[in-house]
């Protein structure tokens, strides 16, 4: 870990002093290469959503290339753009915010721009047991439908029970199809790939609707595209890169009422310190995260 010069805000720009950073998977994947502009700005500094202070109010930061296509947050003060920053009443839980914002919008917008969930939906979250599955299961349940959730390990069938999910599904994608076909799910949320992805079209009901936001197992997919048009199954992309900021900005609002209502929760796993960032890259890949990972550059 390197020591950096005091940041100095640029017009348009604030220093936040930096509570907790939170480790997404796109951290990791632009720490490989793509997506983002890490290779043309070494050394990098990896980080796109955090919770603080602007002169001792709290806030989240997120949105504006942090992270992305600029220096991000993984440090404990950094200069960021004033409209990525979000005040917060005093007396939130830092390190519940902290995780939020990259999880939840992206959750959100699965379910209800892209998939448009409806209370008669059968909705399968497939990752149920990571950060987006966690609030997608938690969201699917407020808008009224019935939820399973998939993951591919005994051990994480419990938190998504916890989270609201009607029933849990132990599967690799092996088997997955014969696992929801009584279930025959009207809306899919997937960000898996690979086989996962063959296999819920197969169980699909006609005019399902499949979200894809992410291929964690494998971005190469082959299904059967006969199955798909005689269904006619909708698919839908989501990207959080190519957001509205001013749509983002609503609906993190609205994540954040429904977390001070107690109504939404992120479930943390632990808090690293500063130097340990490679550790929870670690293991994000390995599959062992065990809850939204932060960063407590203090620490
Ligand atoms: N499009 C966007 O804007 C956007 C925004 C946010 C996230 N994403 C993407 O969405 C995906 C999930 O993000 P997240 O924050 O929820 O990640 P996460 O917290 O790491 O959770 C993902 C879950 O998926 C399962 N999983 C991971 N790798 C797998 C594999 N190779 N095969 C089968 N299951 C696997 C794991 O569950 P089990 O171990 O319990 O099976 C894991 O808990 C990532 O690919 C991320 O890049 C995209």
């Amino acid at each position: 870990m390197d020591s950096l010069e005091d940041p100095v805000a640029a017009d348009g720009e604030v220093l936040v002093d930096i509570a907790y950073a939170s480790v997404n998977p796109l951290d990791v994947w632009i720490g490989q290469g793509s997506p983002g502009m890490a290779g043309a700005n070494l050394p990098w500094i990896p980080g796109s959503e955090a919770s603080g202070h602007v002169d001792g109010q709290p806030v989240i930061v997120r949105g504006g290339g942090l992270g992305f296509s600029r220096q991000g947050l993984f440090r404990d003060r950094a200069s960021v753009p004033s409209d990525s920053v979000l005040q917060l009443p005093s007396g939130v839980d830092l390190r519940q915010v902290a995780g939020l914002a990259v999880v939840g919008i992206t959750a959100w917008q699965a379910l209800h721009a892209c998939g448009s969930v409806q209370p008669d939906d059968r909705v399968v979250v497939l990752g149920a047991s990571g950060g987006v599955g966690s609030v997608a299961v938690q969201l699917a349940k407020a808008a009224g439908a019935t939820v399973w959730g998939q993951t591919g390990s005994d051990a994480n069938a419990a938190v998504i029970t916890g989270d609201g999910a009607d029933h849990v599904v132990v599967s690799g994608a092996e088997g997955l199809a014969t696992r929801l076909a009584d279930f025959a799910p009207t809306l899919v949320l997937d960000p898996l790939g690979g086989a996962y992805t063959d296999a819920v079209v197969t169980s699909l009901s006609n005019r399902g609707r499949l979200v894809v936001y992410g291929t964690s197992e494998n971005e190469q997919v082959t299904f059967n595209m006969r199955q798909m048009y005689r269904k006619a199954v909708s698919i839908f992309g989501y990207s959080g890169i190519l957001g509205s900021p001013s749509d983002e900005r609503q609906v993190l609002s609205m994540l954040l009422a429904m977390m001070a209502d107690g109504a939404l929760h992120i479930r943390l796993g632990d808090v690293l310190p500063l130097e340990e960032a490679g550790e929870a890259f670690s293991r994000i890949l390995q599959r062992r995260a065990g809850g939204k990972l932060l960063l407590d550059p203090n620490a």
